[in-house]
This record gives structure tokens, C-alpha cells and sequence, in this order.
């Protein structure tokens, strides 16, 4: 009877290809299959997230929980970012740990499995080359590395810390993983890095000069490949050209992720984003100018160190201005090991969860706004899960989710919908000829 392993997994779409990779690896290697019954697991792993601070209180007592119902002799690990920036405390902590794998070094998981109390969590470790062995949660769309670490310091972020520096994978890897999915039949892609549109800068070993546009120009070359995604661009690095070839591209669908972060650019400055609210703001409008359809999409830190009333209300006027169709806002959290944890000038808790509950308030008027208008709009799905409610759920082009009523022959089809009925996060529609 093979090995079963129980793994759990927090934060990004970069975590989710890293415990894709894990799985490939203990698949091929050591014989384990997945199991989502954690009291048979011979293995529990845990992919963490340590972007803000709860998910770290919640490993704990999570680990805690993990060790009284695991089965007699079963292993635990601990994996990922908090992996990467707590090391060795986490066993002192939690002492019935097995072993802690770092973000960047997710390769070496059947190592640490047989040294008991393995602590790997070098950031400066290279896997952009690392043949992985194969394993996709999804027969439809398909997660590809473009890039590992990240070479910006952003004074909030502790993700060049548990991810180390920035190192492209050589394009003809991304093109082969590429052409590999899409003869299985994958017709989406979705390109990952911490910063996509810096892909390029610098390569483990010698490689040609590619950058990301002329990456998509590429993968946009392979047959049957019909959708690439990709996550997350820097609005600092959106040339004219990057814009340019994002709108006319077919390929590439219409929905970018801006990351804002804040409006001020007083606070931009303070966190080291390297562009003001009027550069983002003419990013937008290049952006809408070049492709009307495009759905945008933002990350917004409320009450990071310093930030005023009237820095919140710049925020506030981006946001009114630009209508994101999607806003992901965080109240700002210190972290380790970054600049910012040092500031002193803190936002009192109060005002924070305030400002938060306004935007998310402004910004779900402004989601209702633009739901009421696509009643009746058709759009071309790609069908890729199963609700609870008996429909079928897929992305429009432009990232709008949209169900049907409908089973397991629709998955991966492309289909034409008219919205019917409008919701908060899903939209539903019937197929149309
Ligand atoms: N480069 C990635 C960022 C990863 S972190 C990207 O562009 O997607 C994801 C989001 O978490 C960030 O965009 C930011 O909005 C938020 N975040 C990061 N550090 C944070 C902190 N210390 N407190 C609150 N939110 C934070
Ligand atoms: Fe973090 Fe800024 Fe990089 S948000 S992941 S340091 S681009």
C-alpha cells in the first residue's frame, strides 16, 4: 500500500506550484499519494505564508492540533516562508516537528525527509533549474514558474527574505513546461513570479537577453495553448511595450493585477515602490486606453507607518478613480527582518480597522456598480470546477467567474455565456450558441 501524505497550504499561487512540486517530488521518489484524511497521513506537511502575521500565530496552535490527531510514527513538516524566516525556533517551539523546508528549497523534500530535525531554509539556494518532477492539481490550467525570489526591498515585505534574490528560469525551460502541459491537454497557462515583468535581469547561468514581452510573444506561439495568465506584474516596470503587446496579444487574457499598494505618494516613497500615484494612474490609463476590456485588479496596505488621513484619502481617490475590478486590502502588518519594522510613526489599531472597513465598504459598492452592468454581456468561459450548488464554474477572458447550471462534461470546454444574474465574487449565466 503506497504512502499517504496530507498537505495543507497557505498563502500565494507560488505556494500552491511549490507544494505541486513537493507532491511530484515524494509522488516519484518515495511512493506517497495524496490524502485529505490527515488521521491515515504518513506524512503532514504544512506550506506556510508569512506575508502578515497571523497566519504565524495560527501555524502554532495549527501544528499543535496536527500532532494530537496524526497517526502513531507519522511525520510532520514544515514548509514555506515561515519555514524560511523561523528556521530552527520552530522546532524549539513545536518540538515533535520533523523537519523545516524553506521556500527556495522545496527540491530538496525527500532529503529532509530522512534526517530527523532538518533545518534547510538557505535563501541563496538555486532551484530555478531544478527538474521537478510532474504533478498538476489541474487537468485544465496549468501553474508555471517564470522566476524565483525577488529583487525589490519594499520596506514591508519579508518576501526577499524567505525567497532570496531574484534568478529567471531560462525561457526554454518555461517553453518546454509549456508545450508539456498543453499536450496533455492544459489550455491555460498561468506565469508566476514575484515580480513577472522584471523577468529577464539576470539568469543562473549565461543566457540570451529575453524579456518578459518578448517571453509572451514566445509562449504565445504554441499551438492549442489558447490563455496565458500571470502573476504578479510591478506597475514600476509596465512599459509602453509591455502594455503594447498585453493588448494586442490574443493569448494573453485581459486582466492585469496592479498592485498599489497605497495612492500617496508620500507613503510609496516611505515603502519603496518606485513610482508616485501619477505614474500608476497614467499606467492605468495607457493600460485602458490600449485594451477597454481590461479587468484590473490591486493589492492596497491601509495604515502603513506614517500614513495620514489625507495619504489614506489619496488611496481612496485611486480607488474611486480607477474602480479595480477586484481589490485584495490588508491592514498593515510588521514583519521581521524589513525596514518597516523599525518605523516608528505606527498607525493607531483603531484608525487602521477603520480605514480597512471604508475601502472595503467603497470598493464593494464599486464591484456592485460594475456587476449591474454586465447582466446580458456574453462572454466566452473556460469551464475549469464544479460548485457545490450543481453548476460549473470558469473565468471569462477579463477574470470574470461565472457558473452554469451544468456537470463534469463541460469542464475544460470553452463555452459563450450571457449573464443572468449577478453576485459579489460569482456571476451567473446560461450558455448561449
Ligand atoms: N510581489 C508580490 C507580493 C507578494 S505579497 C505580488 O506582487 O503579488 C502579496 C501582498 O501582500 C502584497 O501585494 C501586499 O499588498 C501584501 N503585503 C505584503 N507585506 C505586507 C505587510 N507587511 N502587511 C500587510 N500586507 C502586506
Ligand atoms: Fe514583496 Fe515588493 Fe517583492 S511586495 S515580493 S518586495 S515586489
Amino acid at each position: 500500500m503506497s504512502k499517504k501524505l496530507f498537505i495543507e497550504t497557505l498563502g500565494c499561487a507560488m505556494n500552491s506550484r511549490d507544494s505541486e512540486h513537493m507532491i511530484a517530488e515524494l509522488r516519484e521518489k518515495e511512493g506517497y499519494e495524496t490524502t485529505d484524511d490527515l488521521s491515515v497521513a504518513d506524512l503532514i506537511l504544512i506550506n506556510t505564508c508569512s506575508v502578515r502575521e497571523r497566519p504565524v500565530h495560527k501555524l502554532f496552535s495549527e501544528l499543535g492540533g496536527f500532532n494530537k490527531k496524526k497517526k502513531q510514527g507519522a511525520k510532520i513538516g514544515v514548509c514555506g516562508c515561515t519555514a524560511s524566516h523561523l528556521g530552527e525556533e520552530i522546532i524549539k517551539r513545536a518540538p515533535y516537528v520533523n523537519f523545516v523546508l524553506g521556500a527556495r528549497n522545496v527540491s530538496k523534500i525527500c532529503e529532509v525527509l530522512h534526517k530527523d530535525k532538518a533545518v534547510e531554509i538557505d535563501i541563496n539556494y538555486d532551484e530555478s533549474e531544478f527538474a521537478f518532477k510532474d504533478f498538476r492539481s489541474s487537468p485544465f490550467k496549468a501553474y508555471i514558474n517564470i522566476s524565483i525570489g525577488c529583487d525589490k526591498s519594499c520596506t514591508f515585505c519579508i518576501v526577499p527574505k524567505t525567497r532570496g534574490d531574484e534568478i529567471s528560469i531560462p525561457d526554454e525551460l518555461i517553453l518546454g513546461e509549456a508545450k508539456k502541459v498543453v499536450a496533455k491537454g492544459v489550455k491555460e497557462i498561468f506565469l508566476l513570479g514575484q515580480n513577472v515583468n522584471n523577468y529577464g535581469r539576470r539568469f543562473s547561468g549565461e543566457h540570451e537577453k529575453v524579456n518578459f514581452t518578448e517571453l509572451l510573444r514566445r509562449l504565445s506561439q504554441i499551438e492549442g495553448l489558447e490563455r496565458i495568465r500571470f502573476t504578479s506584474p510591478h506597475p514600476l516596470h509596465m512599459d509602453d511595450e509591455f502594455i503594447e503587446e498585453f493588448a494586442k496579444n490574443p493569448k494573453i487574457c485581459k486582466s492585469m493585477h496592479m498592485p498599489l499598494q497605497s495612492g500617496s505618494t508620500k507613503v510609496l516613497k516611505e515603502m519603496k515602490r518606485g513610482y508616485s500615484k501619477e505614474w500608476f494612474m497614467n499606467r492605468v490609463e495607457k493600460l485602458r486606453a490600449e485594451c477597454p476590456d481590461v479587468s484590473i485588479s490591486t493589492d492596497i496596505i491601509v495604515a502603513f507607518p506614517g500614513e495620514s488621513d489625507e495619504d489614506f484619502e489619496d488611496t481612496l481617490d485611486v480607488v474611486r478613480r480607477v474602480k479595480f475590478d477586484q481589490l485584495f486590502s490588508f491592514k498593515y502588518s510588521p514583519r521581521p527582518e524589513t525596514q518597516a519594522q523599525h518605523f516608528t510613526n505606527v498607525v493607531d489599531d483603531e484608525v487602521a480597522s477603520n480605514r480597512l472597513s471604508y475601502l472595503q465598504g467603497l470598493n464593494n459598492e464599486i464591484i456592485d456598480e460594475i456587476h449591474k452592468k454586465l447582466v446580458g454581456n456574453v462572454y466566452r468561459v473556460y469551464f475549469e470546477s464544479l460548485t457545490k450548488d450543481n453548476h460549473v464554474s470558469g473565468r471569462s477572458d477579463n477574470n470574470v467567474v461565472i457558473k452554469v447550471k451544468g456537470s463534469e462534461e463541460l469542464l475544460g470546454e470553452f463555452k459563450n455565456v450571457k449573464i443572468t444574474e449577478i453576485g459579489r465574487t460569482i456571476l451567473t449565466g446560461e450558455i448561449v450558441a
